[in-house]
């Protein structure tokens, strides 16, 4: 059911958020100006998906998760409570972008089926901009051509 996956992407959304502000504070790396921005970019991209998410989940009549406990249960993004180095920070970051993925693609059909066509342009839009995420990760762990 669409709302079903808005709350769990609502959910992983709120988890994203969370770990993209942990690494923004404790990334460390030669790179660290770029790398600290980098990440302030991402949490304020994705923190500014979050009311929209939510919003749509009224609209189609159900309640809103908003509690830290719900998040957790629904949430697809694993928790991380370390401080990994920088690359793995990156390689981390780029699998959760990957699980976002696999949760909003299908979701766009989904949308489209319910004739939902604002949802699926703001899913369209959510593909747009973690595609996007991504790009700039593998370019960031891409090696040196020699
Ligand atoms: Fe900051």
């Amino acid at each position: 059911m669409l709302s079903d996956n808005l709350k769990v992407l609502l959910a992983s959304t709120q988890s994203f958020d969370i770990k993209s502000q942990n690494f923004h504070w404790n990334i460390e790396g030669s790179d660290f100006p770029q790398y600290h921005e980098y990440y302030d970019t991402l949490y304020g991209d994705v923190s500014g998906t979050i009311d929209r998410i939510a919003e749509y989940i009224r609209i189609l009549g159900h309640y809103t998760p908003g509690s830290l406990t719900r998040y957790a249960e629904l949430s697809i993004i694993q928790d991380q409570t370390k401080i990994p180095r920088a690359s793995l920070m990156f390689q981390e970051t780029l699998t959760d972008i990957d699980r976002m993925l696999e949760l909003i693609i299908p979701m766009f059909d989904e949308a489209t089926n319910e004739k939902q066509q604002g949802i699926a342009n703001f899913l369209a839009e959510l593909q747009d901009l973690y595609g996007k995420k991504a790009w700039f990760i593998r370019s960031i762990l891409k090696k040196e051509r020699e």
